[in-house]
């Protein structure tokens, strides 16, 4: 019996500089995809996998902002209520988070993934945890983060969604080198972040999306810095793997890059078209522009 998976950490202290101007005064995270934001997206697929604890690694600013999306807004709730917009008061209900259930802390600096996670680590006791990068969205019934506690509870161990990815992409990715692949597990004798195409040992790569046991905080405690000078927590599951299986799980869904611009931009589309009253319309109006 596995323990149950009840934290999920969500890593998003960045400044989203790839987004400016849009990012000037709001995180990254609280950009829209059709009608809620990419945290959203993220909070609602972590609670639907049953997890019921929020931890937000982030910063100052950040903090407030993503606080205050999450929280009670009793002025705001109030005025729906009295103008009758029961749909919009339902809208407002989705976002709120029992303020006991949410949990900030800051990373001071970008010193990468592992250290984004290793920063969560006083809200983390002797149990298996979630981590979801809000940028990888993910469109999937049952979500991408159900699918992987579902299999969880089978097998326990590390898990990591993952998806192939064209060879000449695998310098964006944490890559496995697969020992055992059944089309749906993948499990791995190693981990490499972020390899040149030709050094990459395949290409099926990890998507922002983990359940991991807790030993992997002995690994980042080390602090050591792997690809790009930055603490990886790819090394750090490789470097549990003696002790701690790993298996990558190869979703059922389609995966948005809403760290890219054209990702970004794509998942509006694709959300907006499903989520639209006038997706004949939306359809119409978009082949104008291809
Ligand atoms: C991170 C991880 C990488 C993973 C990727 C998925 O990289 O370090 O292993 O494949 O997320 O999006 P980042 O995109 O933060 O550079």
């Amino acid at each position: 019996m596995q323990k149950p998976v009840t934290k999920v950490i969500f890593p998003v202290a960045g400044l989203g500089t790839r987004f400016l101007p849009a990012t000037k005064a709001i995180p990254k995270e609280m950009l829209p995809i059709a009608d809620r934001p990419l945290i959203q997206y993220a909070v609602e697929e972590a609670r639907e996998a049953g997890v019921t604890d929020f931890i937000f690694v982030t910063n100052p600013r950040n903090e407030k902002i993503l606080q205050a999306h999450f929280a009670d807004n009793e002025e705001l709730e109030a005025f729906l209520a009295e103008r009758g917009k029961t749909a919009e008061l339902r809208a407002v209900a989705t976002t709120v988070i029992e303020q006991s259930r949410l949990k900030f802390c800051h990373q001071d600096a970008p010193l990468g993934l592992g250290h984004a996670v290793w920063c969560a680590r006083e809200f983390i006791k002797d149990e298996p945890f979630a981590v979801i990068l809000p940028d990888d969205l993910i469109m999937a019934h049952p979500g991408c983060l159900k699918q992987m506690i579902d299999v969880h509870a089978r097998i326990g161990g590390n898990i990591a969604a993952v998806e192939d990815v064209p060879r000449e992409l695998t310098y964006r990715y944490g890559i496995l080198d697969v020992s055992h692949d059944d089309g749906k597990l993948a499990s791995a004798r190693g981990l490499v972040e972020k390899p040149d195409p030709e050094k990459a040992p395949s290409t099926l790569s990890i998507i922002g999306r983990y359940v991991l046991d807790q030993s992997v905080f002995e690994h980042l405690d080390k602090m050591q810095a792997g690809a790009g000078g930055e603490i990886q927590l790819t090394d750090a599951i490789a470097a549990s793997m003696k002790t701690v299986p790993f298996h990558g799980l190869r979703f059922e869904g389609e995966r948005f890059d809403c760290g890219s611009m054209a990702g970004f931009v794509e998942a509006n589309a694709a959300f907006g078209l499903r989520l639209s009253l006038h997706a004949e319309y939306l359809r119409e109006r978009l082949s104008r522009h291809l």
